[in-house]
């Protein structure tokens, strides 16, 4: 099977960090006969985390499958394993939007772990699939509830449920109602307007940490140019690049993330705060767009997440792209939960570091490029 040939690079690898599990092998054995008599273009993935669905699902005959990756790491993975089984072609990588689940009659969905995530998906699904539409939705029982029945059942008149296998499940849902497409939550946080597509991190609100970051930043008079914007990476709903444009009124400001929902959020935000001229927003892998020693000031509250598995191989790989984008002299200002003890580590790959502020959680720090 081709499962063995898959892989998550280019996102981290490392022992126990797996390409395909037991839930993306329960979607598609829950799937299989309905499968089997599919047309061309009646397959949508969405949520693959690595290709396993995608790829198990075009394994099988299927051909015009329509998938969406929230990750770009995850879609690059899709691209290299597809391109590694000899796959490559039969299946289209698109935004989360009508022309995805336009007239799918079979939905393979790797549920997320947000059910804020799941109601904008199921909604989504539920106003644009064909009306016989099926919709296989499944995950790791540890990251699963009964909440996302309810989620599901408010769109869909019929919900069946799997046995468990190997610590996993699947939720069957048909009969779409009530479709509308995903809103961004809103809200207004210490003066800035939040835009929050489902599952973007901490929702339409200020993180405790993004806080603390919030309170020491300085927007200090170099940089903040369009060659050399103020950087927000892993921008989340764009709160700390919306924060850096409206403290001085002419910088321009890139903001980045690998989450396509992110992104769409942080667009939101950029726009609901009038600062869409002066703000990019980007789908990048870290900063692997920005040229070398070109940015004077990057602000940083790192992921330790990768799909759904928590690693701290992550902020390390950050750092790394941080210190070959800074130019000397440039300064690296990032929250971390303190008990992560990231000071060393930003030392030595970027350069002297210092404690700005901290709390009893979390812990500010400068380090300046040397
Ligand atoms: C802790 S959140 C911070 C979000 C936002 N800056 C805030 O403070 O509210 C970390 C963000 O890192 C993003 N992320 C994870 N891996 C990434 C990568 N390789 N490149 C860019 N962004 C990434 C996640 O999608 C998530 O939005």
């Amino acid at each position: 099977m081709i499962f063995d040939e898959l892989r998550r690079w280019p996102d981290v690898e490392a022992h126990g960090l797996v390409a395909v599990d037991a839930a993306d092998r329960l979607i598609l054995d829950e799937s299989a006969e309905r499968r089997a008599s599919a047309e061309p273009g009646d397959i949508v993935v969405i949520n693959d985390a690595y290709g396993a669905l995608t790829l198990g699902a075009a394994h099988a005959g299927a051909s015009g499958i329509r998938t969406h990756v929230d990750a770009l790491t995850g879609e690059r993975a899709l691209e290299a394993n597809a391109s590694r089984v000899g796959l490559t072609g039969r299946y289209r990588a698109l935004a989360l939007d009508a022309e995805l689940v336009n007239g799918a009659r079979i939905v393979l969905l790797r549920l997320p772990r947000s059910l804020d995530a799941l109601r904008d998906i199921a909604g989504l699904i539920a106003a644009h699939a064909d009306p016989h539409v099926v919709v296989v939705a499944g995950g790791r029982l540890k990251h699963m509830s009964v909440s996302m029945n309810a989620v599901l059942s408010e769109h869909f008149a019929q919900l069946d449920i799997s046995h468990a296998r190997q610590k996993s499940r699947v939720l069957l849902a048909r009969a779409p109602r009530d479709g509308p497409d995903p809103a961004p939550a809103a809200a207004r946080v210490e003066g800035l307007e939040v835009r929050a597509y489902g599952g973007a991190f901490a929702g339409a609100r200020l993180d405790i940490g993004t806080r603390l970051l919030l309170d020491s930043l300085p927007v200090p008079p170099i940089g903040g140019t369009p060659e050399d914007p103020y950087i927000d990476l892993a921008c989340g709903t764009g709160i700390v690049g919306a924060w850096m444009a409206t403290q001085r009124p002419d910088a321009h400001v890139y903001a980045c993330d690998q989450s396509s929902v992110a992104v769409a959020s942080a667009r939101a935000t950029m726009l609901a705060n009038g600062v869409e001229n002066r703000v990019e927003v980007a789908r990048d892998d870290m900063l692997s767009t920005r040229p070398s020693s070109s940015a004077s000031l990057v602000a940083l509250n790192p992921p330790f997440h990768s799909a759904a598995a928590v690693t701290e191989l992550i902020a390390p790989r950050m750092f790394a792209d941080v210190a070959r984008v800074l130019r000397p002299g440039g300064q690296l200002w990032c929250v971390w939960n303190s008990g992560l003890k990231y000071r060393p580590l930003l030392a030595r790959t970027i350069g002297p570091t210092e404690q700005v502020a901290r709390n009893a959680k979390f812990t500010v720090t400068v380090s300046t490029r040397r």
